[in-house]
């Protein structure tokens, strides 16, 4: 059976229901409705200096929901054969980055405020923060 290691979920956009009125905008998500993954954990990362990169690692099992609260960053994420990026600049636009998906944020605005929904605490072991080590796993030398 082909599992993350061998074909990674490529991450994808989901949109959050937005419900606008008179006083402002509200979203919110259902863990069962809107994300694929049973949410365990959240942290959020701020204040981040103008040219300061975030992430730089893949997860072994993690599935994850990056959200632009505040601001805009974009997340340059590679599966091993290529790169693509993802400009988050609206709070209910979050990008679905699955297990062994190498992710980079970076081009952070001022102010901006990054929310991230995860599925498992915080684990060390569930990291992978060297490219040629990942580059291994996913198979390519
Ligand atoms: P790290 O995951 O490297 O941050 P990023 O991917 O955004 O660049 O985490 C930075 C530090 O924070 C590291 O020492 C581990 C700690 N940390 C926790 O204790 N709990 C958490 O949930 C997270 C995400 C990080």
């Amino acid at each position: 059976m082909l599992d993350a290691m061998d074909s990674p979920s490529p991450p994808r956009i989901i949109e959050l229901p937005k419900i606008t009125d008179q006083r402002g905008n509200l979203s919110y998500l259902n863990s069962a409705e809107h994300i694929p993954f049973e949410l365990q954990r959240a942290y959020f990362v701020y204040d981040v200096p103008a040219g300061s990169v975030r992430g730089g690692h893949a997860h072994k099992s993690l599935h994850q929901l990056i959200l632009a609260i505040s601001g805009s960053f974009d997340v340059v994420v590679n599966d091993g054969s290529g790169e693509q990026t993802f400009s988050l600049n609206r709070p209910w636009r979050g990008l679905y980055v699955g297990p062994m998906i190498w992710r980079a944020l970076e081009n952070f605005s001022s102010g901006a405020v990054c929310l991230v929904l995860a599925s498992r605490p915080y684990e060390e072991e569930d990291y992978i923060r060297d490219f040629g080590t990942y580059s291994v796993l996913r198979g390519n030398p």
